[in-house]
């Protein structure tokens, strides 16, 4: 048996979880899906057949995918987008459906983070965080949601955080849009689920992420503290999410509509410990002289 604290070998990209062409002709837009996270989306569409657009606010952000897409013969295309800007969504959704066609799937995967005592946080970094997380998550999901109504139906798939109803000390910011976004998510599900529009969640716990470890665990000793608090032991790969968002955008979840995904190696099943896995009790047996 495989040592469950080592990761996985997993395939190179989180495609091979579906048939070979699970996506062919399907237009696909990841935001922030040039890198991190999103990349490994990215890769995982492209890979099944999609036509993959990555919106994010600098084009050196979407270059690796798009060389990576050119080497491999992907369909992928880059867009100069600030999700925060419904204008600008507007414009980019009429891009896409005439240089594309509309949107099957929509994943809103961009954010904006970084851990900041509440007592602190200016206004200005409270709205960059809501701004990029709620609002574009909203903006965007309007707009193709708007193509995907019109089109017969699509899918949406939301980047959350189980933190979205834990709560976190320090990203009160970030926590607070999360949530927003999960009832947002559950809100459009009902409103769309009789016009073939599914919306769903991933809810990552700590995942391999040089964005996330410059913002969130920028040493070695939080990494770590961290990890230490996870029931599987380590962090996720990305692939491993990649993997539950390629899922809920294919039709092997054609049914699924609503739904939050916490892939987080139990870190949110809570630590309180009376019990570790190994530790023996010693049973004390009380006489009886009856
Ligand atoms: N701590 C405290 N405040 C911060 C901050 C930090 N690490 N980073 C940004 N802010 C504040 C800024 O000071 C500013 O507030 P002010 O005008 O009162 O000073 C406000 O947030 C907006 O910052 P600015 O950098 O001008 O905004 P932006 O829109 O260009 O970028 C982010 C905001 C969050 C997107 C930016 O910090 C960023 O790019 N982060 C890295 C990407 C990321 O977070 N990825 C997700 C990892 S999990």
């Amino acid at each position: 048996m495989s040592d469950p604290s080592e990761p996985p070998a997993f395939p190179s990209t989180a495609a091979a979880l579906l048939p070979d062409g699970a996506m062919e002709g399907r237009v696909v837009v990841v935001t922030g899906g040039g890198t991190g996270l999103g990349l490994e989306i990215s890769r995982g569409f492209a890979a099944l057949g999609a036509s993959v657009i990555v919106p994010s606010r600098s084009p050196e952000n979407q270059a690796a995918f798009l060389e990576e897409a050119r080497a491999r013969g992907w369909k992928a295309a880059g867009y100069q987008l600030d999700v925060r800007e419904s204008a600008e969504v507007r414009r980019f959704a009429e891009w896409v459906a005439s240089e594309h066609g509309p949107a099957d799937v929509l994943v809103n995967n961009a954010a904006g983070n970084f851990v900041c005592p509440a007592e602190r946080m200016s206004a200005n970094a409270w709205r960059a965080v809501l701004g990029i997380v709620l609002d574009g998550t909203f903006y965007c999901s309007k707009e193709f949601g708007k193509q995907m109504l019109a089109s017969g139906g699509g899918a949406i798939c939301n980047i959350i955080a189980t933190y979205a109803w834990t709560g976190m000390a320090g990203v009160t910011h970030s926590a607070s849009a999360k949530a927003g976004v999960l009832a947002m998510s559950k809100s459009l599900a009902i409103e769309w689920a009789g016009r073939g529009v599914r919306v769903n969640c991933v809810a990552p716990g700590p995942f391999e992420s040089d964005g996330a470890k410059q913002n969130l665990w920028p040493s070695e000793e939080v990494e770590e503290r961290i990890r230490s608090s996870v029931p599987m032991g380590r962090f996720a790969g990305r692939e491993e999410v990649a993997a539950q968002v390629l899922w809920l955008c294919s039709d092997a979840s054609r049914y699924v509509t609503g739904a939050d995904i916490t892939i987080d190696g139990g870190l949110s099943l809570g630590s309180g410990k009376m019990w570790e896995p190994g530790e023996r009790f010693t049973r004390k047996r009380e006489r009886s002289d009856t």
